[in-house]
């Protein structure tokens, strides 16, 4: 099981579902933390938050402090929790699925991703099946928690949390962050785990976590994601044309983008929303066939909660 967090949101998460297959004495657990070189700053300072983009987009990997493990371990399922930095696993799991071992860890393993993020991890998902893919891995699962609160409150909430620290720094919204409940519930997954890997159904292409309300997509957002990712992917090209990661020489651009930026989501983001609304008649079964799609392979179904739920 990975771990990496830097509010600790992540890592509690990962605490959650590890706890059950730790308890159980015929399963055995390894948890590697994963330490970028040069650490990422929490709180984030303004710049360096934002200059974390072109790479994140690019999915540049940073240099790790060496793994704990040898690539020689014979894992029967890999548990992988990953946090969503600008639309793309964050960097410091990049890193991990980079990593020279990554391959020999992986390959033909069963492997099971968490994602917690604000809200938008559609196309972080997609680039994660690309690394996995490359690694051999076989996706069996995934698990998807993000805030409750709306959009519209998030896009001001999660920024301020990562620049200050604060969850709740405005009184008027509701707290950044995925709730409580919702992590402590997180626990079922870590049950339904325990008991499938009793029964060998890792070594099956089922989901483990089917009937566990493990991921609920909302189709709505995957347009603003396209349009983001497009332009995290073009504007992160020229500043890494620009400079490299750190330097004062990406200043400009990078102001010169969250200008940008900010009038895109405040633009972009309200109006595909509302559009899709307007439509929502013309556009239902596209809009269906692309929540399945990126609800596959564990589903939003709930038909094993009452098994485990506490
Ligand atoms: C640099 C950066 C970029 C982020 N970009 C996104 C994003 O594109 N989509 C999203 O839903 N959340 C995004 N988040 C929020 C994270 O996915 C995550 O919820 C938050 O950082 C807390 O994670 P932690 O467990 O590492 O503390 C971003 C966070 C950071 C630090």
């Amino acid at each position: 099981m990975l771990n990496y967090s830097q509010t600790g949101q992540l890592s509690e998460i990962t605490r959650r579902i590890v706890e059950p297959l730790q308890q159980d004495k015929k399963i055995s657990v390894h948890m590697e933390l994963l330490r970028p070189l040069k650490p990422y700053p929490f709180p984030w300072k303004f710049f360096s938050f934002l200059d974390a983009f072109p790479e994140s987009a690019h999915m540049i990997a940073p240099a790790l402090q060496p793994l704990t493990l040898r690539g020689n371990e014979k894992f029967d399922l890999v548990i992988l929790p990953y946090q969503v930095w600008f639309l793309a696993p964050s960097l410091p799991v990049t890193a991990f699925l980079k990593h020279p071992l990554a391959k020999e860890l992986l390959s033909g393993k069963p492997v099971v991703t968490v994602i917690a993020c604000r809200n938008m991890w559609m196309m972080a998902q997609e680039k994660m099946k690309t690394l996995l893919n490359a690694c051999g891995a076989r996706l069996l699962d995934n698990v998807v928690l993000t805030d409750s609160a709306p959009t519209m409150a998030t896009l001001f909430t999660t920024p301020m949390w990562l620049l200050t620290g604060k969850r709740d720094w405005f009184r008027m919204l509701p707290p950044a962050g995925v709730d409580a409940a919702s992590i402590n519930a997180c626990s079922r997954f870590g049950l339904a785990l325990r008991d499938a890997l009793h029964a060998n159904q890792e070594r099956g292409t089922a989901p483990l976590l089917a009937g566990l309300k493990a991921v609920k997509a909302d189709p709505r957002l995957l347009l603003s994601e396209k349009a983001g990712t497009r332009s995290f992917y073009l504007w992160g090209a020229l500043l890494r044309a620009v400079g490299k990661p750190g330097q004062l020489r990406r200043r400009p651009l990078l102001i010169m983008y969250i200008t940008f930026l900010i009038a895109l989501i405040l633009s972009i983001v309200p109006l595909s929303l509302l559009l899709q609304a307007l439509l929502r008649p013309l556009l239902k079964r596209r809009l269906a066939a692309t929540k399945h799609k990126f609800e596959t392979p564990s589903g939003s179904g709930s038909e094993r909660m009452s098994l485990y739920e506490q």
